[in-house]
């Protein structure tokens, strides 16, 4: 993408942004419905870091102080959860709600309560941790209504690791980083397929530690390549890599890449899953394709320039799409930036909107192309 063409969208992002943030008020949105407004979810909820990370980028680009602002006070409420509930009210998203919340603002403000709250979440995500297994447990019991969640794991987690690499950072303390390893291992061993496709959730006997099989989660069946979980394992092993410099994650990473890369489609939009008996009408994933993109940015980043441009190449051609395809530059009633999202087809929950973390991955990954050199993930 051309450096103009990049100056372009980032001034129409900072517009759209600027008018989302005077009427979100108090509402922690998660998806817009068809009139275009966005909902508001309990703070509990996976996606509550989604919007203030959002708006912490927006500030640390532009240093306007009304993003800034906007964006302090959710750590606080989210933190409440931690003491909720009998396993607590959380479960292993506190690296989605944490980083884009209390350790950014940390690391932006040197608000010692963030960096409180970041360490109180990481230490809440390593005691999920198996031992045996080797896997941190993802949800808690009742979470999509299923009663015994005890062995289960999934890939999405892949990127709420950086919450542990950040604690074992700021602590010293490398148990933090022991456990993210031990559970990246993991994944190489029994998520990610030799074709570079992935497993959405895979089931452990929590006692014994053996696997039992793979379920479908939000892709289209067990053996299906749900797009967004491929997108979570691309950014998730090249952050693995970026925090260890193990080379085994880079190779994950690359191969996982390459599947997504050769899955796309003419226009650059990704499918939800790529492995439906057919693809004839099926709805698209623009928050896999940008997070993706932000992902395959990190790739390019962590490698020479002659090897690189594969992947820089393919994510600016996934945001051009996303831009000119999903973007709501001229829906002045969408609160959300990006159209065509789904989040569990499966359930019929979400299907074809604009959802928070496309919006967020979005503007994160079009900031990586203006230079932003901060990570939140
Ligand atoms: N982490 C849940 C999802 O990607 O829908």
């Amino acid at each position: 993408m051309k450096s103009q063409e990049v100056d372009k969208i980032w001034e129409r992002l900072v517009a759209k942004v600027a008018v989302m943030a005077e009427g979100m008020k108090d509402r922690s949105p998660h998806r817009a419905d068809k009139d275009g407004k966005y909902d508001s979810m309990p703070t509990w909820w996976w996606t509550s870091g989604f919007w203030p990370g959002l708006l912490w980028i927006l500030f640390d680009m532009t240093q306007e102080p009304m993003f800034k602002e906007k964006a302090w006070k959710w750590d606080a409420e989210i933190e409440n959860w931690l003491h909720e509930g009998e396993l607590g009210q959380l479960h292993h998203d506190v690296g989605f709600q944490f980083l884009p919340t209390a350790v950014i603002k940390y690391m932006l403000t040197g608000d010692h309560a963030g960096k409180r709250r970041g360490l109180a979440a990481a230490n809440y995500m390593a005691g999920r941790y198996n031992p045996v297994g080797q896997f941190i447990r993802a949800w808690n019991d009742g979470t999509w209504d299923k009663d015994n969640t005890t062995g289960w794991a999934i890939i999405d987690c892949s990127l709420n690791l950086s919450l542990l690499f950040w604690a074992a950072n700021e602590t010293a303390d490398p148990r933090f980083k022991h456990i993210a390893i031990s559970h990246a291992d993991t994944v190489l061993q029994h998520f990610i397929r030799p074709d570079g496709s992935v497993n959405h959730i895979v089931s452990f006997d929590a006692d014994t530690g053996a696997f039992i099989e793979s379920l479908g989660g939000q892709g289209y069946g067990p053996h299906s390549s749900w797009s967004r979980g491929q997108a979570w394992a691309i950014y998730g092993m090249a952050n693995t890599y970026r925090y260890t410099g193990e080379q085994r994650f880079l190779d994950a990473a690359k191969r996982v890449a390459h599947y997504f890369i050769a899955c796309l489609p003419e226009d650059g939009v990704p499918y939800w899953d790529f492995r439906t008996p057919s693809l004839k009408d099926e709805p698209r994933d623009s928050s896999a394709g940008a997070i993706a993109a932000s992902g395959l940015i990190e790739i390019a980043n962590l490698l020479e320039p002659s090897e690189s441009r594969l992947y820089q190449t393919a994510a600016e051609r996934i945001l051009s799409a996303l831009t000119h395809r999903c973007g709501t530059w001229d829906l002045p009633n969408c609160e959300g930036i990006l159209l065509h999202a789904t989040g569990h087809k499966p359930g019929n929950v979400n299907v074809d909107v604009s959802l928070i973390y496309g919006d967020y991955y979005y503007v994160e990954a079009m900031a990586k192309l203006k230079g932003w050199r901060h990570r939140i993930f």
